[in-house]
This record gives C-alpha cells, structure tokens and sequence, in this order.
C-alpha cells in the first residue's frame, strides 16, 4: 500500500524531496502545487509528476508543505480543513502559538501532522541512538552542538527571509530535534544572543539588514539532568568546533553534521586514546534522504505505528527556540513545555 500525496512549494528543496518520495515504495507523488504556475509545470515536468493543482483542488492523504516558513500555516491548514495529513518543514511556524493551534486543528480533524527536519531518523543519529540505549558511553553527562558559519548571503539569492528568522529558527531546529531524539525532552534553557554585524552584503553586493539575531548561544537542561550547549551562528568565518558530542560516563561519540543525512560517527571508550567508528544502523526506509520524514508519516498512515517526526516533537523544538529567545532578552532561566513528547517517549521506542 502506498499513501497518494502532492507536494506544495516547488522551491530548492522540493527537488530533493521529489527525489526521495519518487525513489520509495511507500508514497505515490501524484501532484503538486506552487503560486508561480510555471514553476509547478516545469517541476511536475521534471519529476514525472502527473497533476498541478492549486491548493484548493488537492485531493491526496498526504499534502507536504515546502513554502517559505511563513506560509506554512496558512497552507497546512487548508490541506488539514479539507481532510488531509500534512508534512511541514523546518520550522512548523513563525511561533509556538501558531504550530500549537495546527496541531489542534489537525486533531479536531482527525488527521496528522510531521514535520521536518528528518535528518535525526537516518543513520548517523540513528547508530548514536542505539549506541547511547545499549549504553557504549555509560550515562550521559552533557552535549553539545554548534552550527557555526559566516551566513547564507554567500551562496544563497535572496537570503533576506533567513535573517528574519536568524541562525537559531533557521538552523536550530536540526541540532535541536537530534539532541533531544538521542537525549530527552529540554526542560529549562537559558541564551544569550547578538546582532553585532547587522548590514550584510549579498553575493551581488546589494545589503540588507539582519532583522533576527545572528549568533545565539543558549545552556539547555534535559528533564533527566543533562546539560546540553548550543551555539548557532551566522556570524563566524571558520571553526573547529564539532557539530554535535555526546559525553557520557563511559565514553564520547562525535556525529556528524545533523543538517545532512550521512557521515561516519566516533566513539572514544574510557580509557582509550584512539578513536571507533560505529557501524552505521540500518534503515527502516527504503530511501535516505530529505523526505524520510514524509515516509515516517506515510507509515503511520498505513497503520505502521507510532512516526517519530512528528508535530508534537517539531513545537517542542519550537518552544525550546523561543523559551531561549526570552531567556536572553530577560536574562533569566526560562521553562520549556514538553508534556506530549515526554508522555510520547514514555511510550518506549516509536516502532
Ligand atoms: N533550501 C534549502 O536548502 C532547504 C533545506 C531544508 C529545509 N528548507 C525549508 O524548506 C522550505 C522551502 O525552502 P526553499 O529553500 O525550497 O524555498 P524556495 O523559495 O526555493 O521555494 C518555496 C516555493 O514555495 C512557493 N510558494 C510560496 N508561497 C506559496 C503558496 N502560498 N502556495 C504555493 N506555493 C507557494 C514559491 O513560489 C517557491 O517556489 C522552508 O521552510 C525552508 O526552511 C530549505
């Protein structure tokens, strides 16, 4: 069986979505949508994608939504009005208001809501899941992660939206999604954040101004004691500093960068001075990459058990992001809500 879906937004990352869901057996990519009319023939052209519809007119299970963030509501919610689940991507919405009101009108209409980043169900972060839950590296103590760069404006054309929303809501959230997926749900956080090179120069050389702040740092604290660092940047021109540790009683593993679906992850054991690799976990997809997470909840549809990329763990990040947004500009230790992914990880592992 296989779950009938279109995909809304026919951007940059929708070609690599368009590959992944065309590549699996477990979705039938019939349709899909975008404001520039065009845009959507050539990209149905181009993948071999039989309807373009406009949004009112999709009739699929499945609606995946790849507009800019601050469309995602108002197009998920037309999609879940007319009955159908949703796949959002990176971040669900521009507030943690707005995505819990999605998720509750999604339940009035007895549909479901994923959301991205699916990065954390692919190999990587999936062999350091299992690795911390056979306990390789003993109790965790404390992690840490950093996306660290100079900015989008070097590469990206129109980079003004992502300085809106800054570092922390554009990068975040797959940091974020994979500590908690190898960790627990944040309980308190606090920040500390900066905007100290706001005019910023595109590649063409016209400047914009950086309306979000662009380097945060945040000290996060998990419901079972563990202290986590996160520092997002667009403000640094060059590193050294891992994208993601875990530090245990027994040992560390350094994971890849989780913004991407591959690489190799180390583990140094107690005692030891050389390094491990783990042997990477073996899927339970039939295609990795971005548009696994659509594939999680195409399985859940299919009657395949509890998905893992769901809405409930993308609002939490949500919270986690503004609780340290607030947690900077008052300077205090601010409480994270994270009541459904906590029951939901009571539940035991989700397939
Ligand atoms: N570009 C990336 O590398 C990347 C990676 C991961 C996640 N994302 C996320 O994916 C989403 C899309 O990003 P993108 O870079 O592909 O953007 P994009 O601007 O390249 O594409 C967005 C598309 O949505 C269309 N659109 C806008 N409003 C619409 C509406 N009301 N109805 C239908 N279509 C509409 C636009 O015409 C455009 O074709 C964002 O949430 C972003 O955070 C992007």
């Amino acid at each position: 069986m296989s779950i009938r879906c279109a995909i809304v937004g026919c951007g940059l990352v929708a070609e690599e979505y368009a590959r992944t869901l065309k590549a699996s057996s477990l979705v039938d990519l019939v349709s899909c949508s975008d404001i520039e009319a065009e845009r959507a023939q050539a990209f149905a052209a181009r993948h071999a994608i039989g309807e373009v519809a406009s949004v009112d007119e999709l009739d699929t299970e499945l609606v995946v939504v790849l507009t800019p963030p601050a469309l995602h509501v108002e197009v998920a919610s037309a999609a879940i009005r007319a009955g159908m689940s949703v796949y959002i991507e990176k971040p669900l919405a521009l507030s943690s208001s707005d995505a819990a009101s999605l998720l509750a009108l999604a339940a009035d209409h007895g549909v479901l809501v994923g959301a991205a980043p699916d990065t954390f169900l692919a190999p990587p972060v999936q062999s350091a899941a299992q690795a911390l839950a056979t306990g390789l590296i003993g109790e965790p103590v404390a992690a840490t992660a950093a996306l660290l760069s100079p900015g989008p404006e070097r590469w990206h054309p129109h980079p003004e939206p992502i300085y809106d929303l800054g570092p922390l809501l554009d990068m975040g959230p797959y940091y974020l999604t994979a500590l908690i997926h190898l960790l627990n749900p944040i309980t308190s956080v606090r920040g500390a954040t900066t905007a100290i090179r706001p005019l910023r120069t595109k590649a063409s050389g016209d400047t914009f101004t950086a309306t979000a702040p662009t380097h945060v740092d945040a000290l996060l604290q998990t419901a079972d004691g563990v202290s986590v660092t996160v520092t997002t940047s667009f403000d640094v021109q060059g590193t050294t500093r891992p994208h993601l540790e875990v530090y245990g009683t027994e040992g560390t593993l350094v994971l890849p960068d989780p913004n991407f679906h591959h690489g190799v992850v180390r583990l140094r054991r107690r005692g030891e001075v050389t390094w491990d690799f783990l042997a990477p976990a073996l899927s339970r997809f039939d295609v990795i990459g971005r548009g696994m997470g659509v594939l999680d909840l195409a399985g859940t549809l299919c009657g395949g058990g509890r998905g893992q990329a769901t809405g409930d763990l993308a609002l939490h990040v949500l919270q986690v992001i503004e609780a340290i947004g607030w947690a900077a500009a008052t300077g205090t230790c601010q409480a994270v809500p994270n009541a459904a992914v906590t029951a939901a990880r009571a539940k035991g592992p989700a397939r």
